[in-house]
């Protein structure tokens, strides 16, 4: 049944643009949204707020199969790890580089298949990640894959930490980003790849609008129509 639920993924490496994108898409077809990349940096919080080795796959694969993780949604998205709301611990370059870290391990992106497969509900999923369209949701109608030239991802997130009263360094950036771009290709199990049946953008040289627009021209017109639709669920 949830197999009919029409899926648009959005894959691609970090600064892309993917967050905003797809929270606007979801927002506008008034579609389930899932953040998969949220669920890493909720298990790397767990992880490390239990002592736990980063580099102990069989450990950190415990945590992911125990662990009670929730998203709220109201105003913006809380998510929340066996009963405490972490968002705010969530989206520091610490700890999206241990999310990375633990995103290369097999056995752990097994244990978080089933959580993401969840969010696929009527009437319909945007899901934004790295392997939404290779691995997670194979059978998913839509799938875009989208990209922007290091330089210009690196110059966003720049001004997204430097909005968020950050003492940030470019140079930085650019090293994190290149790591975690290697380590999100590089690894063996569901690796940063664009689906063979995805549909490419760069967003390098777009704005937010233009990006969208482009996704809503992939999608029946009935349902790319704007539906005065509601918050993200
Ligand atoms: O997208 P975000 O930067 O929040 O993801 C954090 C990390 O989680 C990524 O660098 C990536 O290594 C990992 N990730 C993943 N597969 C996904 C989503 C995120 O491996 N579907």
């Amino acid at each position: 049944m949830s197999d009919r639920v029409p899926v648009l993924t959005i894959d691609g490496p970090s600064g892309a643009g993917k967050g905003t994108v797809s929270r606007l898409l979801a927002k506008r077809l008034g579609w389930h949204f899932l953040d998969s990349g949220a669920i890493y940096r909720a298990l790397a919080w767990a992880v490390q707020s239990r002592g736990v080795p980063v580099d102990d796959e069989e450990a950190v694969t415990r945590i992911a199969t125990e662990m009670v993780l929730e998203f709220k949604f109201g105003n913006g998205v809380q998510v929340w790890v066996d009963g405490k709301d972490v968002t705010d611990h969530l989206y520091t370059e610490e700890c999206g580089r241990v999310a990375s870290r633990l995103a290369t391990f097999p056995k752990v992106r097994r244990a978080l298949l089933a959580k993401q497969r969840s969010f696929r509900r009527p009437p319909g999923l945007v899901a934004d990640g790295r392997d939404m369209g290779t691995v997670v949701f194979p059978d998913a109608p839509y799938k875009v894959y989208l990209d922007a030239s290091p330089e210009e991802r690196a110059r966003r997130r720049f001004l997204q930490l430097k909005s968020q009263g950050l003492d940030v360094n470019l140079d930085q950036i650019i090293k994190d980003l290149e790591q975690r771009d290697r380590r999100d290709r590089e690894r063996k199990e569901a690796p940063l790849i664009p689906a063979e049946d995805a549909v490419i953008i760069d967003s390098s040289e777009l704005s937010v609008e233009e990006v969208t627009k482009k996704i809503l021209a992939l999608l029946p017109g009935d349902m790319a129509a704007p539906s005065g639709a509601v918050e993200p669920r």
